[in-house]
């Protein structure tokens, strides 16, 4: 079925099919055979073929030509920060032709050093959108945008950025080839005549995927065969077991973060395997820095062979899952659907337990669309030679609404939510701030240009940007140059305020924006910590967190006692406001509570949440507080060196006495308060200090104690190298601390 390459090579640059050659690929899947020599040519495509065709290989061989032939820049747009990984990774390879690769998981508010220096950057959309708002120089010399996961644009949060995205940069750049990955979605056709681009779409996948229900022991597939399953109780682990007694991994996709844990902790009971020595070995050492219950209950799974993956757990163990189990030695991961996009795993099995979700207040049923992607993780290419994916039945007409709604169902359309105030707010005032376009006339003109406008008209467009404009006007965010008044014409030249044109840059909602000014005009001098981290809860970029049944009491005693800190008066009580207000205070305290430094886990327990959501809050806490720090410099000056402080504190999670420590790299807030207990509480003491006491420190141990050394003495020199051997070694293998060392990572898609 594959087609040789040698016919197609003359198009192909120099050296790039040696370096596929020696990862394996020695032949075009047909789908890449009809789609590689439109990418080559340099037009636009959309290629919407199933999960596992391999449509990242069509997009690296047109990126490598570009970069290699035209000379251009190439930007890899992907939906997960999992996602970049592996793709700049993959396309690291290149490197050796003399190809620049990078990834860009940086700050908002300033662009990469490198990023000129980079002929294929790998960012997710919102990364890319901020670029653009700094640089439009760079787009200016890209020659090829490559949209991975397109059918992100129906995702009513992210799919704008990534639609408006597009658009802009076609805008800017008409010359510009698209290259746009999609899954099978019903309307791949639709998206290639807005991106005039060629369209190429098939049901063909490399390895054979079976789908099917599995009811009473039984998977019937859709290509009517059968398969008994011996029952054991739990017919998840029925599956999980029957798929590991043929050598196999297996995936579960549930619907809640609970359920990955509870079910991963049930298996791991359940499972007689132990991991080998060498193994074991690794995962202690992966755990070593572990202090939160749910790390140790991830540890304790993993030591059977069993994982549990979600947005609570932190990055770093979520990779730890991902590594173990492409190396086969987790056997079994139970996730939530945030693993089902794009991702390589070795799974044999993919079992779907939920096809609903919790949603405003009931169980909606999942998009088709989605539960393919789940089902498409089985059977990858160089990890199985089949795949599976089984759906769960309780009832003969259950099974008959799985086949036929999801297994033999259509999948949806992609339908663009451009068309919503809210997120249009931010991306209109980035396009005056840019002077991408200064009238409302244009921006009705770059909004005719969407997706949005191409499945539904202009329809409504108009009052949309009325309603924006004015509003951005009114808060200060715009002016129209020499009056003082909002020209109501459509060619009025509009023009972005200083205000206007930083938090374009900061890359925060307006609404956010306007939040933020508030507080700081109320702010005098006294502590108001409380107040700040309030003041950032209160903005639409922080998710807060629910309440629960006796959050609205405890809230209320602390805001009794510390409403002096706040910014902002609390609403009447009994007000529908009041409550969103008490859910904006509790998120506060999580982040007051992490600057103060609250045991980690003690504070995890008692708020109900997962380090994954600690580290979410606390990153957008951090770049919230550097936003309000910058406007500071428009609307409060005395607030600068106060939220410069509480930034570094965010950023930590360390009282002020600790910032120089936390510092130094190695030490994060945990060995920072132990230095600083046993008196070395400056660096100039530690400075004074002999290296054997410093390294006597629980946490600390001879080799960071000689990084540390070196960083605080310039004039030191290491006597000896410590020999690594026994329980010292192993302490001092990692010296990171697990929570964040100075990263800025923003969001965690
Ligand atoms: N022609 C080929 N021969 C052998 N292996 C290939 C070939 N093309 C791609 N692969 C391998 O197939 C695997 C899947 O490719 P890729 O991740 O691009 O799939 P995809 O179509 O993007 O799937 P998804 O929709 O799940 O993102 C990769 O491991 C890749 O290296
Ligand atoms: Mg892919």
């Amino acid at each position: 079925m594959t087609v040789p390459m040698s016919d197609w090579k003359s198009a192909t640059p120099h050296g790039a099919i040696e370096v596929l050659e020696e990862e394996g690929i020695t032949k075009l899947y047909p789908p890449q055979e009809k789609a590689v020599p439109h990418a080559l040519a340099g037009k636009n495509l959309v290629l919407a073929v199933p999960t596992a065709s391999g449509k990242s290989l069509v997009a690296y061989l047109a990126a490598v030509k570009r970069v290699l032939h035209d000379g251009g820049k190439v930007l890899y747009i992907v939906p997960l920060r999992a996602l970049a990984s592996e793709k700049f990774e993959e396309l690291k390879r290149f490197e050796r032709l003399g190809i620049k690769v990078g990834m860009s998981i940086g700050d908002y508010d300033e662009v990469d050093k490198n990023v000129d220096q980079l002929d294929i950057l790998v960012a997710t959309s919102e990364k890319a959108d901020a670029i653009m708002r700094h640089r439009s120089d760079w787009v200016r010399a890209m020659s090829l945008v490559v949209a991975d996961e397109v059918h992100l644009m129906n995702d009513p949060d992210r799919g704008p950025t990534l639609e408006i995205t597009l658009t802009k940069l076609r805008m800017l750049n008409p010359q510009v080839q698209v290259i746009a990955l999609s899954a099978t979605v019903g309307n791949s056709q639709e998206m290639a005549e807005w991106l005039d681009a060629e369209h190429v779409a098939s049901e063909w996948r490399p390895v054979k995927l079976k789908e099917g229900v599995l009811l009473e022991n039984t998977i019937n597939f859709t290509d009517n065969s059968h398969r008994q399953v011996r029952p054991l109780g739990d017919p998840v682990w029925s599956l999980v077991k029957d798929t590991m007694e043929e050598g196999g991994q297996a995936l579960v996709f549930v619907n809640t973060r609970k359920s990955t844990e509870t079910l991963a902790v049930r298996f791991s009971k359940l499972n007689k395997e132990r991991l080998d020595a060498k193994v074991a070995e690794e995962l202690e050492k992966a755990f070593q820095d572990e202090h939160t219950s749910i790390g140790a209950t991830l540890r304790d799974c993993m030591r059977s062979g069993m994982a549990f993956h979600n947005a609570a757990l932190s990055n770093e163990q979520r990779r730890t899952v991902e590594r173990f189990f492409k190396a086969g030695n987790i056997k079994c991961i139970v996730a939530t659907p945030t693993l089902a996009a794009g991702i390589n795993l070795p799974a044999r099995r993919v079992i779907v337990r939920d096809v609903n979700r919790f949603d405003d207040g009931g169980y909606v049923p999942l998009p088709v669309m989605e539960v393919k992607q789940m089902c498409g993780r089985a059977g990858r290419p160089r990890y199985d030679p089949y795949g599976e994916a089984v759906l769960l039945a309780k009832s003969v007409d259950q099974s008959h609404m799985l086949f036929e709604n999801y297994l033999l169902g259509e999948p949806e359309d992609v339908v663009s939510k451009v068309g919503n105030e809210r997120v249009l707010r931010g991306h209109i005032l980035a396009l005056i701030a840019t002077d991408t376009t200064n009238t409302r006339k244009g921006i009705i003109e770059f909004l005719g240009r969407t997706f949005f406008c191409h499945q539904r008209g202009e329809t409504g467009v108009e009052q949309a940007v009325e309603n924006i404009v004015q509003y951005l006007f009114k808060e200060g965010l715009i002016r129209c140059p020499g009056i003082d008044f909002l020209a109501e014409e459509a060619e009025a030249d509009l023009k972005a305020t200083f205000f206007g044109r930083r938090v374009s840059d900061l890359y925060i909602d307006p609404v956010s924006a306007a939040k933020l000014r508030d507080a700081l005009q109320t702010y005098t001098h006294g502590k108001k910590d409380l107040g700040f981290m309030h003041a950032v809860c209160s903005t639409p970029d922080m998710l807060n967190l629910y309440l629960k049944r006796d959050d609205p009491d405890v809230i209320s005693a602390i805001l009794e006692e510390r409403k002096d800190e706040l910014l902002f008066p609390a609403p009447d009580i009994d007000t529908p406001d009041h409550e969103y207000f008490l859910s904006e205070l509790k998120t506060s305290l999580v982040l007051d509570s992490w600057v103060e430094e609250r045991d980690e886990e003690e504070l995890l327990r008692s708020f109900g949440i997962g380090p994954g959501d600690l580290h979410n809050k606390v990153e957008i806490g951090a770049w919230l507080l550097y936003s309000m720090r910058e406007l500071s410099n428009i609307f409060n000056k005395d607030c600068y060196p106060v939220l410069t402080k509480l930034m570094a504190r965010m950023k930590y999670g360390v009282k002020e006495e600790l910032l120089d420590l936390v510092a130094l790299k190695g030490v994060g807030r945990v060995r920072a308060r132990s230095l600083f207990k046993k008196g070395f509480t400056s660096l100039e003491s530690l400075k004074e200090a002999e290296v054997s006491d410093i390294a006597k420190i629980i946490g600390i141990g001879e080799l960071l104690a000689q990084r540390i050394k070196s960083q605080v003495d310039p004039l030191y020199v290491p006597e000896r190298k410590v020999k690594s051997s026994g329980r010292d070694s192993k302490e001092d293998a990692t010296v990171e601390e697990p929570m964040r060392q100075g990263q800025t990572r923003l969001f965690d898609f």
